[in-house]
C-alpha cells in the first residue's frame, strides 16, 4: 500500500513538473522576452498577464500549489535518492545528479525571485520594466539571475527527458537517444530566450 502511494506521488510529481509548471515556465520566458522590444512592449505584456480574470485563482491553482508540491516532494526525492548506476550509462548518471542539484538551485532562485516581485506586488510595488532594470543593475543580482534562469531551464529540459521515460513515451534506447537531442535543443532554445530577456534589462 505504502509503495503504491509513493508510486502515485512520484507520478503526480512528474506530471506537475511539465503540466502546468513547465508550461508556465515557457509562457513566463516568452512574456519576459518582450523586454527585447523595449520597456513599453514588456510593460504591456506583463500588464496583460496581470489583468487576466480570476488572476489569484489561476496563480494559486495553476502555479503556486503545483509548484509547491513539486518542490517539496522534489526536495524529498533529492535527499533520499538512490543512484541507479547500472540502469543507464555514465552520461545519464550525471544528468540524474544534475537534475537534483538544479532542482535545489531552482528552488532558491524561485523563492527569491517570487519574494522580490510577486510578494512585493502584493504589498503595493509595481512590477514593471523599471523594477527589473533596478534589480539587474546590481552585478551580483545579474549573476544570480543568469545562474537561476539557466538552472531552471536545464532542470525543465532534462526533466522532460526523464518524464518521457517515466510515462513510457520513450522506451527503446534509440528513442531515448533522440529524446536527449530534442531536450538538449529545448535547453539551448529556451536559454537563448531567457538570457536575451535578462540582458534586455541591463
Ligand atoms: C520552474 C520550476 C520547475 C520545473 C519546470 C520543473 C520540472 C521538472 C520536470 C519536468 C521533471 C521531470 C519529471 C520526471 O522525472 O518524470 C522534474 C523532476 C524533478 N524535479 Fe523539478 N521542476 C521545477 C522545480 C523544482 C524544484 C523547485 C525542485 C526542488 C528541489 C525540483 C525537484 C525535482 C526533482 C528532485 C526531480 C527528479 C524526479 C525524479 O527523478 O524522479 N523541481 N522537474
Amino acid at each position: 500500500m505504502a509503495g503504491n502511494r509513493e508510486f502515485n506521488y512520484r507520478r503526480l510529481h512528474s506530471l506537475l513538473g511539465v503540466i502546468p509548471v513547465g508550461i508556465f515556465l515557457i509562457q513566463h520566458l516568452v512574456v519576459n522576452h518582450f523586454a527585447t522590444r523595449g520597456a513599453e512592449a514588456f510593460n504591456n505584456a506583463a500588464h496583460f498577464m496581470e489583468s487576466l480574470p480570476f488572476r489569484i485563482v489561476l496563480e494559486t491553482f495553476v502555479i503556486f500549489l503545483p509548484l509547491l508540491f513539486h518542490a517539496l516532494y522534489g526536495l524529498y526525492i533529492a535527499f533520499t535518492a538512490k543512484n541507479n548506476a547500472s540502469k543507464f550509462g555514465y552520461f545519464r548518471n550525471w544528468m540524474f545528479l544534475l537534475q537534483r542539484i538544479s532542482g535545489v538551485i531552482t528552488l532558491i532562485f524561485i523563492t527569491w525571485h517570487v519574494w522580490e516581485t510577486r510578494v512585493a506586488a502584493a504589498f503595493g510595488a509595481e512590477v514593471n520594466y523599471q523594477m527589473m532594470e533596478n534589480i539587474l543593475s546590481n552585478p551580483l543580482m545579474l549573476g544570480f539571475y543568469i545562474v537561476g534562469v539557466i538552472s531552471t531551464i536545464f532542470h525543465f529540459a532534462n526533466g522532460l527527458w526523464s518524464f518521457l521515460v517515466s510515462w513510457g513515451f520513450t522506451v527503446s534506447p534509440r528513442s531515448q537517444v533522440i529524446a536527449t537531442y530534442v531536450t538538449l535543443g529545448i535547453f539551448v532554445a529556451l536559454s537563448i530566450v531567457g538570457l536575451r530577456a535578462i540582458f534586455a534589462f541591463v
